[in-house]
């Protein structure tokens, strides 16, 4: 509107530019939630449903594990998928997680990215992130072309990821993210989760998976666990 005042071409040109990457991306975002813009817009997210979980989910106690756990686990596995998320971003931990990747890959072990459409905050995300830490492009994966691979996976590696996984999109309909598809973790032999809490997060809700046998939950900052691990597989 400025660029149109102004009787300036070039920003007029720039504007549109803009505009339509904006349209362009939201459409990506509405898709990858399996909401309309509408929703996304005017709905909002998440918080009027369950809150943080204390520690536990009914009677079931999360696994609580250490950097030394994972890098035993980890260095056993025969292969690997990483799912990284928004709280990947905020740690930075993308070098550190290339590092212990690169450690794994060189003791034989598969390891490959899968990155969900709307993981982080904005259509993609990780893959920017990824790319700046050198991840070579062949191993990062789009949630369509890797998600059948999960139940033939020793581990899946989620770090800073939580709706993204959260089966409540699959099973519950009363969940604010019912119907957004998620990648599929929980049939990986063993579910590693980096966070530094059992909090939820972007939609508010909890996430069973956290309490689940073949969970173990590795509590503390992105990049400090992923240096934790490879000072373990180093020894
Ligand atoms: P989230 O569901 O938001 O989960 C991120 C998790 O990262 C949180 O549970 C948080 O748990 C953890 N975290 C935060 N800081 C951390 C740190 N320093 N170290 C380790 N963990 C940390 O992220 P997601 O799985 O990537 O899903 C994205 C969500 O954003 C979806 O709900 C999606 O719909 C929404 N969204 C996406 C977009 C696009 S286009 N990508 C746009 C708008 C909204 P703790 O607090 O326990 O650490």
């Amino acid at each position: 509107m400025i660029a149109f005042t102004l009787q300036n071409n070039l920003l007029i040109i720039v504007g549109a530019l803009v505009g339509s990457s904006g349209a362009i991306l939201s459409y990506i975002m509405c898709k990858g939630m399996n909401r309309s813009f509408f929703n996304v817009i005017l709905g909002g997210f998440g918080g009027e449903a369950a809150g943080p979980a204390a520690g536990g989910h009914g009677d079931k106690q999360a696994k609580i594990g250490s950097a030394e756990d994972a890098a035993f686990i980890l260095k056993n596995a025969g292969s690997v998928i990483i799912v990284p998320g928004y709280g990947m971003a905020v740690a930075q931990a993308q070098h550190a997680l290339r590092e212990m990747a690169a450690i794994l890959q060189e003791e034989g072990v598969k390891v490959r990215y899968a990155i969900h459409p709307v993981a982080g905050r904005m259509p993609g995300h990780m893959n920017v992130l990824l790319a700046e830490a050198n991840v070579p492009y062949e191993d990062v994966l789009e949630m369509d072309e890797i998600n059948r691979d999960f139940s033939q996976t020793d581990v899946a590696f989620v770090i800073g990821a939580n709706d993204i996984t959260n089966p409540a999109a699959k099973k519950d309909k009363a969940s604010p993210i019912y119907g957004m598809p998620i990648l599929d973790v929980e049939s990986a032999g063993t579910v590693l989760f980096v966070k530094r809490s059992l909090g939820s997060g972007y939609a508010g809700i909890e996430n069973e998976l956290f309490f689940h046998d073949n969970t173990m939950m590795l509590l503390g900052d992105a990049k400090k666990m992923c240096e934790g691990i490879i000072k373990a597989l180093e020894q």
